[in-house]
């Protein structure tokens, strides 16, 4: 049976920045509040003319030209996102289309914040089956769409950006990357975060525009409290089904969402901060796109080494939940582009 590895990591991230001071100018909040409720400093907004599929297309281009290998060579193209261009056809095609992936397949992956996890899993699946060698996996997500910017309690958490990964095939059990994943959907808690309109049970109207429809709904604290259990609760079921204790990781690469929230999860885990990628103040949660971003971070930093075992967790939408093992492949990076 082939392994799966991740062979090549880019993102790209929109150059114009929002600041909490910005925000203030914007709603009724503040630097301070911002900051100490959840670890948010600024955000990267995309300008007017770019969507998601500008982004993605960035990142895939950049993880092309790392792995030095021509786009027809992609036998798929997944997309997680919540914000793709448009409802159909599937960002994933549009992608397909720019990059030049002559004769790929691919889809939209729709799981909010767990959304690259799950994209990481389907990518090793269809690796570890024999069927693909090389799929490429993007999270992307242009928030600043969906966000209305008069609710203090939304707008101030979300940003733009684009990461991808090729998850690629290797016969070698020595260069095998995905070790196991535990992945659940949960209904029940689907109201507590979502963007009621534009879809089949209420399309686009007058009345769903001027009822504020088209934007990100949340109970912060539902989701809160669901987030802090799941992350934690998901990390160490994965941990020990494979016998692994936090001794073995070498960084936990969790979704970006709230400070409070990665600590709380993490404390419960016992995982010493300094195991823990934050990067949460420079980007604020970019939702399909935190984890590449968290994890380019820790592999150009030094954090995460060819060889190490990192763990990957997510609670988003829906609600989602997963978490993935791997073990890093991709020697050091020799600078840029990542
Ligand atoms: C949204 C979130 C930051 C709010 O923080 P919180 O500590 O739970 O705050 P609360 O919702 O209890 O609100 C406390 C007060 O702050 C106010 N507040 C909310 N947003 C504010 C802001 N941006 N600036 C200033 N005050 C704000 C509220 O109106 C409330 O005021 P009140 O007490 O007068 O009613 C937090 O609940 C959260 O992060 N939830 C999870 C969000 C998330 O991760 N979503 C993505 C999932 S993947």
């Amino acid at each position: 049976m082939p392994h799966a590895k991740i062979s090549a990591l880019g993102c790209y991230v929109p150059s114009g920045v929002m600041t909490n001071q910005d925000l203030e100018r914007i709603v009724d909040t503040s630097h301070d509040w911002i900051v100490e409720r959840t670890g948010i400093e600024q955000r990267h907004i995309a300008p007017k003319d770019v969507a998601t599929s500008d982004m993605a297309v960035e990142a895939a281009r950049i993880v092309l030209e790392q792995r030095g290998i021509p786009a027809n060579t992609v036998d798929a193209v997944l997309v997680c996102t919540v914000t793709p261009d448009m409802l159909f056809p599937a960002t994933a095609c549009l992608v397909q289309n720019r990059i030049g992936a002559r004769g790929a397949w691919g889809f939209d992956l729709i799981a909010a914040c767990s959304g690259f996890v799950f994209g990481l899993t389907t990518a090793a699946h269809f690796i570890m089956g024999g069927t693909h060698k090389r799929v490429l996996v993007i999270g992307a997500d242009t928030m600043s769409r969906i966000l209305n910017y008069k609710d203090r309690a939304t707008c101030v958490l979300f940003g733009d950006a684009a990461g991808a990964v090729l998850v690629e095939a290797t016969d070698d059990p020595a260069e095998a990357g995905f070790l196991g994943h535990l992945n659940e959907i949960d209904g029940s808690g689907g109201d507590f975060l979502r963007m009621p309109a534009g879809g089949s049970r209420m399309p686009a109207s007058h009345d769903t525009i001027d009822q504020d429809m088209h934007s990100v709904h949340q109970e912060g604290q539902q989701v809160f409290k669901y987030a802090v259990r799941k992350m934690y609760e998901v990390s160490r079921d994965l941990l020990a089904k494979h016998n692994l204790t936090i001794n073995d990781i070498a960084m936990l690469i969790p979704h970006q969402a709230n400070r409070r929230i990665i600590t709380a999860a993490a404390d419960r885990l016992g995982i010493p901060p300094e195991k823990v990628l934050i990067n949460i103040n420079r980007y604020g949660n970019t939702t399909g796109a935190t984890i590449p971003l968290a994890t380019r971070d820790a592999w150009t930093q030094g954090k995460i080494r060819k060889g190490d075992i990192v763990l990957f967790a997510a609670v988003g939408a829906g609600f989602t939940v997963g978490a993935n093992l791997w073990r890093w492949q991709m020697d050091s990076p020799n600078g840029p582009p990542v």
